[in-house]
């Protein structure tokens, strides 16, 4: 097997092929004045599996088409095994129509994937179980609390880890175990027509002194800057913020700033200023588990 690094994942892909010892499937990528994007492989033998990485990190739709011409491409020069690694699915948080005749992103979006033939997918934390239950072929979710667990132990001292609404309380229970420290959580409704948010505290352990909020996906800021606004509120002095997938638009990471934070941490999944801990080490132990039974 060699891997072929997609342009969105140049550094986690590499960091994959190391710690699999992968030869790299040379990839060209260029996008034109317009904006169309072109991409070529290497040479690839008739029956050679490959792996590929590529995020659909904003542009997202772009970095979709990437992905599919990446599949496209590997798939017209091989018959063998083609395994796609996804750090980071974006449409994902549409995995339903909430209103009626809307149209279900996820569900665009594995079939757009799947129509190019790629065998397994590796999907690091596709945000829910709907999400990737849209997927017919073999699609198994990538948790990358263990890698977020080492990365804090390494550097941090032990805090309360917060989830900041109730669709994150098993992550934050997780990675609290994880830590040997508590958890708790904050409430959210967002309001599917304005997209306005409101918080309130769920359940706080006492004592908490130092808190950790965990999503799994931040874009705009606004529901960690709510939730960190809300443990200000309670008197908890020091709060940092851990996340996946860092999207940061609209200012987010300000917002957050602002809000009271002190520090964000998030995943090589869309790699940028916060990048702070890689998901290589979860990515590479799932590859190896699967080409056991390749
Ligand atoms: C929602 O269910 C997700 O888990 C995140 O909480 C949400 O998408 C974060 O968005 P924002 O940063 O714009 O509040």
């Amino acid at each position: 097997m060699r891997i072929a690094v997609g342009p969105a994942s140049r550094r986690l892909g590499e960091k994959i092929a190391k710690n699999l010892g992968l030869m790299e499937v040379y990839v060209e990528f260029k996008e034109f004045p317009d904006g169309e994007t072109y991409l070529r492989v290497g040479e690839i033998e008739p029956s050679e599996d490959i792996l590929l990485v590529q995020s659909m990190a904003p542009p997202q739709a772009r970095n979709l088409m990437v992905l599919v011409q990446m599949i496209s491409a590997i798939r017209d020069c091989t018959a063998g095994k083609i395994v796609a690694v996804v750090p980071y699915l974006a449409f994902a948080r549409q995995d339903k129509a909430f209103l009626k005749c809307e149209a279900v992103s996820a569900k665009v979006t594995a079939k757009v994937i799947e129509a190019n033939d790629v065998d397994t997918l590796l999907i690091v934390e596709p945000h829910s179980d709907e999400s990737f239950s849209w997927f017919t072929r073999k699609v198994l979710p990538i948790d990358p609390l263990q890698d977020l667990a080492s990365f804090l132990r390494n550097s941090r001292e032990t805090k309360t880890v917060i989830a900041p609404d109730k669709g994150r309380i098993r992550e934050a229970s997780v990675l609290a175990e994880m830590l040997g420290t508590s958890y708790g959580w904050v409430e959210k409704e967002r309001d599917r027509r304005t997209g306005e948010l409101v918080s309130k505290i769920g359940q706080l352990p006492v004592n908490t002194g130092s808190a950790l909020l965990f999503d799994d996906l931040i874009s705009t800021g606004g529901t960690i800057a709510n939730a960190a606004r809300l443990l200000k509120a309670q008197g908890i002095e020091s709060i940092e913020v851990a996340t996946v997938h860092g999207l940061f638009v609209q200012e987010g990471d300000v917002k957050i700033f602002q809000s009271g934070v002190s520090s964000i941490y998030a995943a090589d999944t869309i790699e940028g200023k916060y990048t702070a801990y890689s998901v290589a080490r979860s990515v590479s132990q799932a590859v190896e588990k699967l080409s056991h039974g390749l």
